[in-house]
């Protein structure tokens, strides 16, 4: 879908962090956990290309859908000026999303700064069945990370480190000791998902990382986003993020 969408709040997060609210009751209905959406909301030439952002609220209900952005350069920063009443470009929802196992009773979900977003709607997913969740979270502070006092209020349980030199996935791996993860959810971190993929092997959980990539298109025609994968017999083959991602079974990801 491509529309133009009226912005409903822009919520001030932290520092250089904002939550956008937009009224999108089409491209709420068709949204899943885990995919994007390209937005832009400048006329000017520059940048010239519109910005990924990940899905952090769907709300097929009230017809909205959320963002999480971090300012990083000129298109987050002119996406993080908007207000309530202005309009931006929306062509969404894009990419594969997190699956959502039928029967897990149990998933942890692990992210570090504005990469934990897409895990919200995730998080949502699994609790409306009645899923056990685990939330292991990370930033420089509790500012810079969305969402920290929400997975309290759907019932689960929250790790938050601001420690650099202590890792949230230490924190698995102490509660994969004692409890049977169906699956494993990360976003972003390489740094994570190389810990998790040493604990999948351990215990054999279904681990799923959304990938980041410098994107042009966001549908697959321009190859900007192409990333190295390995199959299951250890074939390399490369994929476009945005069309055959942003999400991948962590074993096609990391050796
Ligand atoms: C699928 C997907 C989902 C995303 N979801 C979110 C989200 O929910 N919230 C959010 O704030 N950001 C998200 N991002 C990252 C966001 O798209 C980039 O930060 C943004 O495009 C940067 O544009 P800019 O014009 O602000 O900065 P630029 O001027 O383009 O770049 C500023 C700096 O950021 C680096 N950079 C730019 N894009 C990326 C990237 N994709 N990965 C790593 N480094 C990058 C550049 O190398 C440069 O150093 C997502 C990216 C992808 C691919
Ligand atoms: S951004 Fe164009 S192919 Fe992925």
């Amino acid at each position: 879908m491509f529309a133009s969408c009226r912005v409903i709040e822009n919520e001030r997060l932290g520092e250089g962090l904002v939550r956008l609210l937009i009224d999108a009751p089409e491209f709420a209905a068709q949204a899943k956990p885990g995919q994007f959406a390209m937005l832009r909301s400048w006329q000017e030439m520059e940048p010239y290309l519109p910005r990924p952002i990940s899905l952090n609220q769907i709300d097929p209900e009230k017809g909205r859908i959320g963002f999480v952005i971090r300012v990083k350069g000129a298109g987050t920063e002119r996406l993080a000026r908007c207000r309530p009443g202005d309009y931006i470009q929306v062509h969404g929802p894009l990419g594969n999303g997190f699956p959502v196992l039928e029967h897990a009773g149990c998933v942890a979900l692990v992210g570090r700064g504005v990469g934990a977003a897409p895990l919200r709607p995730l998080a949502e997913a699994y609790a409306a069945r009645g899923c056990e969740i685990r939330a292991y979270l990370s930033a420089r502070s509790e500012a810079l990370l969305p969402d920290w006092d929400f997975y309290g209020s759907l019932g689960a349980k929250a790790v938050f480190s601001s420690d650099p030199t202590k890792k949230v996935t230490q924190e698995l791996a102490a509660d994969c000791l004692r409890m049977n993860f169906d699956a494993v959810y990360s976003c972003g971190s390489m740094r994570l998902a190389k810990d998790i993929r040493l604990l999948q092997k351990q215990y054999g959980f279904a681990a799923y990382l959304s990938l980041e990539a410098r994107m042009a298109c966001g549908v697959g025609a321009c190859k900007g986003c192409v990333c190295r994968t390995v199959s299951e017999d250890g074939v390399s083959s490369y994929i476009r993020v945005c069309s055959e991602g942003p999400v991948l079974p962590l074993e096609r990801i990391v050796e």
